[in-house]
């Protein structure tokens, strides 16, 4: 199930795309800083793919994925050169690479039925199988408390577009009803969808990255981009493989 069809990921991609534009230029220095420069990184949950055509542009190979087909036809404009995937981010299984990057609450997604801790586990294990020694995988997800601002109404307008979303908590689960209006050459088309959240706890999702063999530490931002209230961004590095450990044991008696 997707959660944006083509209206909503248009009101994204025009009003809301600037979160990882900004984000952009720490996630690049930081996979530099690591000496990951020109490796391959898998974004998961792409949007629009503004953050992919950054990471294209300072000279990495990119992996998009997103299950919403809108946001994948948007990609493969924005950011022609990657290999862009229509999948959903817990079916699928990443490349061999040296990142894995899901910026703006893309693994909190969940469909009302929810996403449980164990498919959360079984993708931090595959990104573990999948990442270099020393590679990374950074994501920000909402954390419970979220919950304190559910119920308060926004709205965003921009040219030929306008959306009102409304948000409500019942526990760890916060649902986002979104209302979009958007200009058509006969008048405007009206949708409305329901986003489902699971509110995650960094101390939980930490817990289940060092078991997967992440070290890992809390980012306070993307650089000049703050977190947003009621969310958290988790940096976890891939830790090394011990080479000996499988060759020691096959010549075991
Ligand atoms: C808030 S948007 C963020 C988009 C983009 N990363 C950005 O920061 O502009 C969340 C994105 O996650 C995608 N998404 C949510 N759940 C997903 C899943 N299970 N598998 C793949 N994509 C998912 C949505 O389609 C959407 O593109």
């Amino acid at each position: 199930m997707s959660h944006y069809g083509t209206d909503l990921a248009f009101v994204h991609d025009r009003g809301f795309a600037s979160f990882s534009e900004r984000a952009a230029p720490f996630l690049i220095e930081l996979l530099r800083a690591r000496g990951l420069a020109g490796g391959h990184v898998v974004e998961l949950g792409c949007g629009g793919g503004q953050l992919a055509a950054a990471l294209l542009a300072a000279g990495f190979e990119v992996t998009a994925v997103d299950h919403s087909p809108a946001f994948v036809a948007l990609t493969r404009r924005h950011a022609p050169r990657a290999r862009v995937v229509r999948a959903s981010a817990f079916g699928f299984e990443p490349p061999a690479c040296d990142a894995v990057l899901a910026i703006g609450e893309v693994l909190g997604y969940t469909g009302p039925g929810g996403t449980s801790a164990s498919a959360r586990r079984r993708l931090f294990a595959r990104c573990a199988r999948a990442l270099s020694d020393g590679g990374l995988l950074a994501f920000d997800f909402a954390t419970p408390a979220l919950a304190r601002t559910a119920g308060r109404r926004h709205f965003a307008e921009g040219p030929g577009w306008a959306c009102l979303v409304e948000t409500r908590a019942t526990g760890r689960r916060l649902e986002r009803r979104i209302v979009t209006f958007r200009e058509r050459a006969r008048g405007w088309r009206r949708e409305e969808t329901t986003h489902h959240l699971e509110l995650l706890d960094p101390a939980e999702l930490t817990a289940q990255l060092r078991a997967a063999g992440f070290a890992v530490r809390r980012l306070p931002g993307y650089g000049s981009q703050p977190m947003l209230p009621g969310r958290a961004a988790l940096l976890a590095v891939r830790r090394r493989r011990l080479k000996s450990t499988s060759a020691r044991s096959k010549s075991r008696p």
